[in-house]
């Protein structure tokens, strides 16, 4: 194996140092992209903004003297979060057409301009291509995988090159196109197809021959130990199942004849500040620092999916107009982004996505504004540091200044199926995200909801008193639903809860 293994590491280096010779070549004009430290392109866009000084984020250890507030009577200094009905005329918005017409773009301006950033009217052309297609097992289903490239077209700056990752998962058996959740996270083949007993024969055959031509004293060894196989299939294994006995993700979605994307946020924009003049935002900027209204990452991984989402309508297997997205924590937060910009994607699962995601930016529970204008802030428009900055050419800014807050974001996403998902504290999904904030949110937003013709939370009346429901209750019977499960940072729990749902309003079963 050891032998293969350098036999192919050696074609591959050389493939690599052919590679990067005539990318050497070719850039050799163009100036290459700005090399920052995190530190250092937080304090360009400082220095832009012109902010002398932040206030500090909290820490999230309750032992620390500095730790985040954790006192529900302090939760609330900015006590009421901006009117999602109510346009910046002052003018109400008291008809679907008002909202769709004047409302929904004036907040999408806001949220661009101060709290995500804009994607640039010029994005490059993204060229898919199916790089390998893979027939798996995923639990007991057939399944076909495709494990895509999304190329970046970089004529415009050559010097960084994007190449967005997606793995598409669709059923085999499926009569038709089938709905498809993309997620978020690892992109590759979820359960590669292995050679057959006959095949790995074969191959164990080749191998012994190889090592003996490559090191003749190694023949004695080898014909010693002639039942020796040192290629073995992979063992089957039993997938974890979590603690109410599901299996995972992926192995839910099939089965009840869905199909999923893998699709990889970093191939699109790195998650660090340092990477900011790389990835798609440094393409774009050909390299140089951001502007203050310039898109950050969670924009940016939005973005990506939108152009994962150009491919799915593409392939037949897919049903395009039932495409939804998931992600948990930061990827919570950027499901739910994508979902409010791009009206193409149908539904939404968004997992315990605190700060930035589901919960109201005014609260001051856990993870804070300062958060996200400190360590954070390459998820966001540069604009938004302005909000945690207490010493200024413009005098300081507060989280009560943020011109739209997450019920709007959530409003955003009317009338389309949006699952609002958070675990419970005493199994790791913590405090910090603030759960109460989020379920605030959510309530205020339903209101948008049953203007749209679809329905929310509405029922449980204004948002400052409405009550959590209890953990594991459900809220699901509208297309803006709500569910803590009592488990963890995962939205594991709840994904059967989410299928279940989705396919009552779409109108789909397994059977089809
Ligand atoms: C940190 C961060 C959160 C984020 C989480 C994660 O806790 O403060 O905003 O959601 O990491 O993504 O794991």
């Amino acid at each position: 194996m050891r032998y293969c293994l350098s036999l192919s590491a050696v074609v591959i280096c050389a493939l690599f140092a052919a590679g990067e010779n005539v990318a050497v070549a070719q850039s050799s004009s163009i100036p290459a992209p700005v090399t920052f430290t995190a530190d250092q392109d937080h304090q360009n866009m400082m220095d832009q903004l012109g902010i002398k000084a932040l206030r500090p984020g909290p820490s999230g250890n309750e032992k620390d003297a500095n730790h985040a507030n954790y006192d529900e009577s302090k939760a609330n200094p900015f006590p009421d979060a901006p009117d999602p009905l109510t346009l910046q005329s002052g003018q109400k918005v008291t008809t679907p057409a008002i909202w769709r017409d004047k409302r929904r773009p004036e907040l999408i301006e806001l949220f661009s301009k101060y709290v995500y950033g804009r994607v640039p009217a010029d994005t490059p052309k993204v060229t898919w291509t199916v790089t390998a297609v893979d027939h798996e097992m995923i639990g007991m289903t057939p399944v076909i995988v495709k494990d895509l490239v999304g190329q970046v077209d970089n004529s415009s700056y050559p010097a960084i090159d994007v190449k967005i990752h997606m793995t598409l998962v669709t059923p085999a058996a499926a009569k038709g196109p089938v709905p498809v959740l993309m997620m978020f996270g690892r992109a590759g083949f979820p359960s590669p197809n292995e050679p057959s007993q006959e095949e790995l024969d074969r191959i164990n055959k080749a191998w012994k021959d190889a090592v003996v031509q490559q090191d003749p004293s190694l023949k004695d060894v080898i014909a010693a130990h002639p039942a020796w196989q040192p290629i073995k299939a992979t063992p089957f294994q039993f997938p974890q199942m979590n603690a109410d006995g599901d299996p995972p993700n992926n192995w839910q979605l099939v089965r009840a004849g869905w199909g999923f994307a893998l699709f990889d946020p970093a191939s699109v924009q790195a998650d660090n500040g340092a990477g900011i003049t790389r990835g798609i935002i440094g393409l774009v900027n050909k390299g140089q620092p951001r502007k203050p209204e310039d898109w950050g990452a969670l924009r940016a991984w939005a973005w990506g999916a939108g152009r994962g989402l150009d491919y799915l309508e593409t392939d037949p297997a897919v049903d395009a107009k039932h495409v939804g997205i998931e992600g948990v924590s930061r990827y919570g937060k950027a499901a739910l982004v994508t979902m409010a910009f791009d009206e193409r994607f149908a539904m939404v699962l968004v997992g315990s996505s605190g700060k930035g995601g589901a919960t109201l930016l005014r609260r001051n529970w856990g993870e804070a504004v300062e958060s996200l204008t400190g360590g954070e802030y390459y998820w966001m428009a540069g604009n938004f540091i302005k909000y945690g900055a207490s010493q200024a050419t413009f005098g300081s800014s507060t989280p009560g200044d943020i011109p739209a807050d997450s019920n709007e974001l959530i409003a955003l996403c009317a009338p389309r199926l949006t699952f609002i998902s958070y675990g419970v504290p005493e199994k790791g999904d913590a405090k910090w995200l603030d759960h109460e904030g989020s379920f605030m949110a959510t309530v205020d937003a339903s209101r948008v909801f049953a203007l749209s013709g679809a329905k929310g939370l509405e029922d449980l009346g204004d948002y400052h008193t409405a009550k959590m429901p209890p953990v594991n209750q459900g809220l699901l019977d509208g297309q803006l639903a709500w569910r803590q499960h009592d488990g963890g940072h995962t939205d594991a729990p709840n994904m059967k809860w989410f299928i279940q749902w989705a396919d009552k309003f779409i109108g789909h079963n397994a059977a089809q």
